[in-house]
């Protein structure tokens, strides 16, 4: 069984219990992880706080900065190691869990360059004052990671508020602990200082609202649902504790006409196709202007029969989904879309000889789909692209924006007016014209706006969020 990871040692959970670890190609079990309760949480804060205040707060930004490179080096050594984990733990094929830890890597190298770069400013007053901003850490500061990119978002959120000088703990979603302790523990032998980073594992229920309840901890970030996201918020405005909330979305991409087909095509297959549409930032609807309509649909549907799907160490297109109950989500999606009559244009297939216990679900593209409609407005986290025709500019605005969410959304088309004129109008924190990021890169701001969530991730905008922002007005004369 694999224990919580607190002060660089490895810790028994202090309820004793434990949660089974289960490989989704196959649907079985391979191990068992802590099961952690508000006891653990509390112990890793403390960790965490006496980090802060100690060893690891003391440490100037630079070296803060080569720390988080030492281990972004240390990630790459272990690829091999660290892809195997990931493919067995959450199924995705190797190539895709190779792009995780690349990401990873990615993340701690850009912000170990960032470290000692994060400036305050002098800010012009009345005479006889000298005023400065400075920015400082916050303190503790807790991690609630999904299970759909650990590794990932572990990068963009742990490194960036290592790098502002913060304390970290870490509560990994209960499908998908495994890198995550495992990067963890390479942090350790670095030579992070005990307590910076600190790693929790268990439920939702118990363990993350233990962590978004505590009073010792000074922001949260949030990766998941809706409907946890503004839990987490209401708990954490307890004891006022700021929280950045990504949430996911319903991401369009709108497809002119006059665009480059065959550039468009095979990024949009690939931003619901891979990790098996279990990605927030995922494009899940194309919108396309009427008179190319049915040519796009003839293309998709040629690129959706030819996927395979299959166990992640067969590294096909798509992997199982995460688990059995997102499974029947995303079935359950499919069958009222039956239900209602939608027509199914292309699936792609599930090799012949895939374990049967595994949690596979053809990518799916369907037509015609109302946008009032359920598919078009919710987000199912997986493998299914709905498509629908527009009319004019205004009318693909109306479409885009008409959801819920609002976190990423691309424009294809070759007229320079029209990409600007349409971007200006999504509302969306990531606009993407004539490819499409799925979140884009580590540089690259991101978040949403409406439902998708507030604050910023990735880039430098992360450290902001990791960091007090300090006035100090001096009056010399
Ligand atoms: P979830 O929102 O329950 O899980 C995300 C994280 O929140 C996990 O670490 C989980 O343990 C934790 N959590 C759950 N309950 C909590 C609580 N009461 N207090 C604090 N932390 C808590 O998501 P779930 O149920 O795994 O997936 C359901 C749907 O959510 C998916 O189908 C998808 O639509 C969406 N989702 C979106 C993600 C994104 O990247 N934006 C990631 C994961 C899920
Ligand atoms: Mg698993």
């Amino acid at each position: 069984m694999k224990q919580h990871f607190i002060d660089n040692l490895w810790v028994a959970p202090a309820s004793g219990g434990h949660i089974p670890v289960i490989n989704p190609s196959h649907g079985t079990v391979f191990g068992h992880v802590a099961r952690g309760n508000s006891d653990d949480i509390d112990l890793a804060v403390r960790a965490a706080r006496t980090a802060f205040d100690g060893a690891w707060g003391r440490l100037t930004a630079t070296e803060r900065g080569r720390l988080l490179q030492k281990l972004s080096e240390s990630l790459l050594q272990h690829m091999d190691e660290l892809v195997q984990l990931e493919s067995q733990d959450c199924g995705k094929p190797t190539n895709q869990a190779r792009a995780d830890v690349n990401s990873i890597a990615r993340y701690f190298e850009f912000y170990a360059g960032a470290a000692d770069k994060l400036m305050g400013e002098t800010i012009p007053y009345q005479n006889g004052y000298t005023v400065f901003t400075i920015r400082e850490p916050q303190g503790v500061t807790g991690h609630i990671v999904p299970w759909n990119y650990p590794m990932q978002i572990f990068g963009r959120s742990v490194g960036a508020s290592l790098a502002a000088g913060n304390a970290c703990v870490v509560k990994p979603a209960e499908d998908a602990c495994l890198s995550i302790l495992r990067v963890a523990e390479l942090a350790a032998e670095v030579g992070f200082p005990a307590g910076a980073i600190n790693v929790v594992t268990g439920y939702g229920h118990e363990a993350g609202d233990a962590l978004s309840r505590h009073p010792d901890v000074d922001h949260i970030s949030f990766t998941g649902s809706p409907n946890i996201g503004k839990l987490v918020i209401q708990t954490a405005a307890e004891h006022h504790t700021p929280v950045t909330l990504e949430l996911g979305g319903k991401s369009p991409q709108i497809v002119f006409a006059d665009a480059d087909f065959d550039a468009m095509v095979p990024v949009v297959v690939d931003a619901i196709v891979r990790n098996s549409g279990q990605t927030c930032s995922a494009g899940s609807r194309v919108l396309v202007e009427r008179s190319a309509y049915e040519a796009v649909v003839a293309r998709l549907t040629a690129a959706f029969e030819a996927l395979r799907v299959g166990p992640a160490e067969m590294d096909l297109d798509c992997g199982p989904l995460i688990r059995d109950s997102q499974l029947q989500r995303v079935k359950a999606y499919l069958d009222e879309a039956k239900r209602d009559g939608l027509t199914v244009a292309a699936q792609g297939h599930l090799v012949a000889d895939a374990p049967a216990g595994g949690f596979y679900q053809v990518p799916t593209l369907i037509r015609d789909v109302p946008p009032t409609h359920r598919l078009a407005q919710e987000e199912v986290f997986g493998p299914v692209l709905v498509i629908m025709p527009f009319e004019d500019d205004a009318h693909a605005v109306q479409l885009a924006n008409d959801t819920a969410f609002g976190l990423v959304s691309s424009i294809w088309t070759r007229d320079g007016g029209r990409q600007l004129r349409m971007a200006r109008q999504m509302q969306s924190g990531q606009v993407f014209i004539n490819n499409y990021g799925a979140g884009g890169g580590i540089e690259l701001p991101f978040g949403g706006v409406k439902a998708s969530g507030h604050g910023r991730e990735k880039g430098f905008e992360a450290l902001y969020s990791f960091t007090v922002l300090k006035t100090i007005s001096i009056k010399h004369d």
